[in-house]
């Protein structure tokens, strides 16, 4: 009896801990590995869960002529503790995301307009590449090295959804260049000419 007891009380209080719908980020708290805290529920409206930035074109008009808009936790709370978020992604003419990493999580992205040449290298150092179009869907698994190039004479518009609401962004060359580690090591650890760490530090930022 006693026994029975427990059981239920036990499945009464767990069903409790797991009825929360929703964990809308308080942004003035600290990040953790799991996300925000949670915002006061009885401050949550639908603005929390409503993005609007998405419709406008990002400004290509800088080095890559490219421009990522994120719909990310940090301005999109209502993601928090859900597994998801999104972006746009806006490739001009000659437009290129660089080679980059999401640390956090997988990505698919979507054409909408335009063509991409999209492509990822896995750690076996496989390359899959290929040119998508209108439509197309691609997916670029968890902390994979991938790049996006406009593939087509017009402005190229993508959507992209993440498997985290901070997905992370490292994009290599400015990991590599745009720091102050000195040419040196630099040199050293990627096997460049000293003329040409010189050169993309000058470029993208980077000092030593
Ligand atoms: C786009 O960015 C460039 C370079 O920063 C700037 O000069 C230009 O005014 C921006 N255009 C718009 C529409 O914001």
């Amino acid at each position: 009896m006693i026994h029975i007891f427990f059981y239920v009380s036990f499945l009464f209080f767990s069903s409790h801990a797991a009825v929360q719908d929703f964990c809308v980020a308080n942004l003035n708290g600290p990040e953790s590995p799991a996300g925000y805290s949670c915002k006061n529920p009885a401050k949550v409206a639908i603005d929390d869960f409503v993005f609007s930035g998405l419709g406008i074109a990002g400004n290509t008009t800088n080095i890559i002529k490219a421009a990522v808009t994120p719909a990310f936790v940090a301005q999109f709370p209502g993601v928090n503790g859900l597994g998801i978020s999104m972006a746009r992604l806006d490739l001009a003419p000659d437009g290129v995301v660089p080679m980059h990493t999401h640390p956090g999580a997988s990505e698919v992205l979507v054409v909408v307009q335009g063509s991409i040449l999209a492509g990822f290298i896995s750690s076996a150092n496989g390359v899959y590449v290929k040119t998508l179009k209108k439509g197309d869907i691609m997916v670029f698994p968890q902390g994979l090295l991938h790049f996006q190039i406009n593939a087509g004479g017009i402005p190229a518009i993508a959507f992209v959804s993440f498997s985290s609401p901070s997905p992370g962004l490292q994009i290599t060359d400015f990991a590599l260049f745009a720091n102050n580690l000195p040419s040196k090591l630099v040199v050293k650890t990627t096997f460049l000419d000293l003329a040409q760490v010189k050169k993309l530090k000058a470029v993208l930022g980077g000092t030593g």
